[in-house]
């Protein structure tokens, strides 16, 4: 069949004029988001005047992100953060991606993860013995503060890097609870002098220089053996050309990584401590599973692989709540499906949707680990389970984050047993994940 235009594309009940679907992307956003697969797999759907086509089924996602990536680059939503993350591998395209992401790989080779596990294990045990029996914690902010303090420590592990740890504790939330508002609107409201461009603003330029000063600082310093994130980028080598990263690409590649690192792993954290206690049975298995693998001691690399069912609880967590929404831009003229787009148009994506299908998962909005059990994972097709994305730019720090949360989760459930705390259901808000708002939990002894 001949393949058709852009204007062929179905566009999406509801458009406003001048508004197009921004009122039913504000009101539900994720109920938004799931509702496009009925009008058609690639489909087009208006914020402000803006046209965006939106790819809504699997198979049409793989197209963007991995038979056809070539056509693409990264879209709209990434030139925003640019003032942040400058040319750091989210951002970057083409060459320079590529030799970017050819450097840097290795320092999320599995080798490097164990050294880092340490960290984490450490920053674990330091959490949960923190709590006192019968407290009350707000889990959702816990879960942030570990993510940035363990991430930040296993990039500035020296005394030399501690500014930069501080800087990353004070400014990092600040810049994550202003980006998507930042992300959402339009380049000329940057100006406005409102609270949140104020403390967006100071938060980003205060990090950044922080970081720069340690960058600079720990170069000329004398590293022997110190393997942390930061000693590793400033060491990373092109095998062919032997050329490095710059000081400045190196801040860009830690800012980068702060930012697509802490919030996404505290919130896949925090919604599996709030569906554990939402499924006492499901919780059962994970406490035997600890148990019999760990107990209390100290959480290691090995033991990571033998805690099957803590992965299949973070694949369903991750699965519900994941990533909202991505985009790219074609670079040159592509065929999606049975439309031909030309040249830069914006095509989003949504993991989140894709991953409560009803065509690809029985029961899709059913919290149900054990769909992850083999024998019944490999119905799944593989372009069904994407949440770290697919392709050339998918996520690198996989293995950190699944390591980081199953040591968090092996820790604090060997000694404490959380309990939602009555009158407060944990609801899903839209922002680079499906977060979780609050999560406020009694912590209860298991064992003394
Ligand atoms: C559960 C936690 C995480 C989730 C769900 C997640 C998800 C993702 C996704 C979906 C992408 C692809 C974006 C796209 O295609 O446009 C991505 C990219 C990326 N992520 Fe993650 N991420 C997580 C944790 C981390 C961690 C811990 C790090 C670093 C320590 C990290 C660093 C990055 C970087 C640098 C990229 C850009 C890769 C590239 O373009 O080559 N992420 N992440």
């Amino acid at each position: 069949m001949a393949s058709k235009g852009l204007q062929h594309i179905p566009r999406v009940p509801g458009s406003i004029p001048l508004v197009g679907h921004a009122l039913k992307l504000g009101r539900d956003p994720l109920g938004f988001l799931k509702s496009l697969r009925t009008t058609g797999d690639l489909v087009r759907v208006n914020v402000g005047t803006m046209p965006i086509c939106i790819a809504t089924s699997a198979e049409m996602i793989h197209q963007v992100t991995v038979a056809q990536a070539r056509s693409f680059e990264k879209g709209r939503l990434y030139d925003r953060v640019r003032p942040l993350v400058g040319n750091g591998l989210a951002n970057a395209g083409g060459e320079i991606h590529r030799t970017h992401r050819r450097l840097i790989q290795p320092v999320f080779h599995r080798a490097r993860i164990a050294g880092y596990a340490e960290v984490m294990s450490r920053r674990a045990v330091e959490l949960a013995q923190s709590w006192t029996p019968g407290q009350r914690v707000d889990i959702e902010h816990a879960m942030s503060e570990y993510a940035i303090e363990t991430l930040a420590e296993t990039m500035f592990s020296a005394d030399m890097g501690r500014p930069a740890l501080e800087a990353a504790r004070r400014d990092l939330p600040v810049i994550l609870k202003n980006m998507l508002l930042r992300a959402a609107s339009p380049k000329f409201l940057d100006r406005l002098p409102i609270r949140p461009n104020r403390e967006f603003d100071r938060a980003a330029g205060s990090m950044r220089k922080i970081i720069d000063d340690v960058v600079r600082s720990t170069r000329e310093a004398a590293r022997d053996g110190q393997l942390d994130l930061l000693s590793l980028l400033l060491d990373a080598r092109d095998e062919d050309t032997g050329l490095g990263l710059t000081d400045e690409e190196v801040r860009d590649e830690l800012v980068t990584i702060l930012f697509a690192g802490s919030d996404t792993t505290a919130s896949v954290l925090g919604w599996s401590f709030a569906e554990l206690a939402r499924h006492p049975a499901v919780e059962k298995q994970v406490l035997a599973e600890i148990d019999e693998v760990v107990g209390t001691r100290p959480v290691t690399i090995e033991d990571i692989p033998r805690l099957a069912t803590i992965r299949r609880v973070l694949d369903e967590a991750i699965r519900l709540h994941g990533v909202t929404l991505l985009m790219r831009r074609t670079t040159e003229p592509v065929e999606l499906g049975r439309y031909s787009i030309p040249s830069g148009v914006e095509v989003a994506f949504s993991l989140y949707a894709v991953h409560r299908d009803p065509a690809l998962y029985a029961d899709p909005d059913r919290f149900d680990p054990d769909r992850w059990l083999p024998g019944r994972r490999e119905s799944i097709p593989r372009e069904a389970f994407v949440p770290f994305g697919a392709g050339n730019r998918k996520c690198i720090g996989d293995a950190f984050a699944w390591t980081e949360a199953t040591i968090a989760l092996a820790t604090i459930l060997a000694r404490w047993r959380l309990r939602p705390v009555p009158g407060h259901a944990t609801r899903e808000t839209a922002a680079a994940m499906a977060h979780p708002d609050r999560i406020p939990m009694v912590v209860e002894v298991r064992r003394t």
